[in-house]
């Protein structure tokens, strides 16, 4: 691990279902991430994947009329597609029913277990099998899952348990003395201060086996692990399964939501610490994607959007970029396809598209494509929009990246309307430096563009020409430029 490397993870979905539009806005602002690392220079890892081992599948399966394994392989079949769909620059997907992640939960129980960790005893409880999760009387006082809104069941069983209390005052300090631990604030914040208010109880790692689910280690018969306990080592079995534990352990970013913190930000990191294994750096908790109305995505309530249905009918860098602008990094945001098709149409087509369109086509209508910068005076500079915006990624913030990024889009439209080359036609000596700064913005622009758009980026900039590929090695006035005749990247959508 070094600054060199950067290893960011989605949360692995339950593949007991289709994947919905909260598992394409993780996958889709991870991705954004990984990427953004990339462009800096840092050798990336990007993990996405399946979370297969909970009794949910199990339960799933049956309604399907399906085996558990078959059920499960067409659904993991189905989101390993999404992914593809998506253009996810994913580097593994881990699948938790595989050996190699098997092998590795088990290490890491017989680390617990030799630790002391794990002992044996009985729980009973109310439990959600949705959220595979226990709940304390103080966090469902009426019985009722917080998250999901159904009567909780209670369970009353004999199995193992993690000794999670006796980490209690380590972690709340740990999450105190480690302010980036935990982003952003209101999700930290939330964590301490059930890490101070509540006694912490011991956490059931084991269930009874019924034919499906990790064995635990010498109860192969009787038990296997709680999915959660499997769940979590999922970040560290895929890298060690590709010896790739030593280049790019500890993570640095799970990317979650709202509704797995307590999982990501206590329970793991304690297993790991019990274990012996360093902690990941940072936890970024995204908000979720609600409702056009407002609400949670429910089938009951028959207000769920199937991210296939915005597919099918827009560019996936449109779908891409209301994601990723318009619904706020750091908490919920209601999914409005109005807005996506406004955005389309304003910001990525009149704002971004045209300004190819207009400056690319007067010039190859007026002076020859090749574009020389030598002697032209520089009048827009992108090495500030460029700082703010690492400031805002640095921060988990990357809707604001994009509105910073947009401020220069608009700076270099502002220049063209100020500079009026429509009427230097007939004056190629005055036009092409006009011209010249135009193409250097919008290259800059798009380079800069690349870790949210990626494919938008790769078109605009084949429409140039460019003698420099990356952003660190453009060079105004040095980088000269061959242009050729774009195409409409946004077409205007009606509504
Ligand atoms: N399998 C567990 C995660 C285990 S990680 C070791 C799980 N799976 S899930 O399929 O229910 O959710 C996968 C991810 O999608 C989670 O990070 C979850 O918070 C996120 N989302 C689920 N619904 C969402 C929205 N409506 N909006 C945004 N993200 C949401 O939890």
């Amino acid at each position: 691990m070094s600054d060199k490397t950067f290893y960011i993870t989605t949360a692995i979905d339950y593949p007991n279902g289709k994947p919905h539009m909260g598992h394409a806005y993780e996958k889709v602002v991870t991705d954004c991430y990984a990427r953004w690392y990339e462009f800096l220079g840092r050798d990336t890892y990007f993990l996405t994947g399946t979370d297969e081992n909970g009794q949910k599948l199990m339960e799933s399966a049956k309604t399907a009329g399906k085996e558990t394994l078959e059920f499960v392989d067409e659904n993991v079949a189905v989101f390993r597609k999404f992914c593809d769909d998506l253009k996810i620059r994913h580097d593994d997907f881990i699948r938790t029913t595989e050996k190699r992640h098997q092998d590795v939960s088990k290490d890491i129980w017989k680390k617990l277990e030799a630790n002391e960790d794990l002992y044996f005893g009985k729980y009973s409880g109310l439990y959600c099998l949705s959220c595979e999760n226990f709940y304390t009387e103080l966090q469902a006082p009426e019985g009722v899952c917080p998250h999901h809104n159904i009567p909780l069941e209670l369970k009353e069983e004999d199995g193992f348990f993690f000794r999670l209390s006796k980490y209690q005052d380590w972690i709340l300090n740990h999450i105190k003395t480690n302010p980036e631990f935990i982003v952003p604030k209101s999700s930290r914040s939330e964590i301490v201060s059930r890490l101070e208010k509540e006694e912490i109880r011991d956490v059931a790692f084991s269930r009874p086996n019924q034919g499906w689910g990790i064995p635990v280690p010498g109860k192969e018969d009787d038990f296997v692990m709680y999915t959660w306990c499997d769940a979590l080592v999922n970040y560290y079995s895929a890298l060690v399964s590709n010896n790739l534990q030593d280049k790019y352990w500890p993570a640095d970013v799970h990317v979650i939501g709202k509704d797995i913190v307590w999982f990501h930000c206590v329970i793991w990191p304690c297993m790991l610490h019990a274990a012996g294994i360093p902690l990941p750096k940072q936890v970024y908790v995204h908000g979720m994607i609600l409702a056009a109305d407002g609400k949670k995505m429910s089938k009951s309530l028959g207000n769920v959007i199937d991210p296939y249905s915005m597919l099918d009918k827009y560019p996936l860098d449109s779908f891409k970029y209301y994601l990723l602008r318009g619904i706020p990094a750091q908490s919920d945001g209601a999914f409005s396809e109005q807005e996506l098709i406004d955005k389309h149409n304003n910001e990525l087509g009149n704002d971004f598209g045209n300004l190819i369109m207009r400056v690319v086509k007067l010039s190859l209508k007026n002076i020859p494509p090749e574009i020389s910068g030598t002697g032209v005076t520089q009048d827009l500079s992108f090495e500030d929009c460029f700082t703010k915006m690492k400031e805002h990624m640095e921060k988990r913030e990357h809707n604001k990246a994009l509105d910073v990024l947009w401020e220069s889009v608009n700076r270099v439209n502002q220049y063209v309307n100020e500079k009026e080359p429509w009427k230097l036609k007939t004056d190629p000596e005055a036009l092409t430096p006009v011209i010249y700064n135009c193409v250097f913005g919008i290259q800059s622009l798009a380079l800069l563009l690349e870790p949210f758009l990626p494919e938008t980026a790769k078109k605009t900039v084949s429409y140039l020409g460019s003698s420099s590929e990356s952003f660190n090695d453009l060079k105004f006035g040095e980088t000269h430029y061959k242009l050729e005749t774009p195409e409409a990247l946004f077409p205007k959508i009606e509504s």
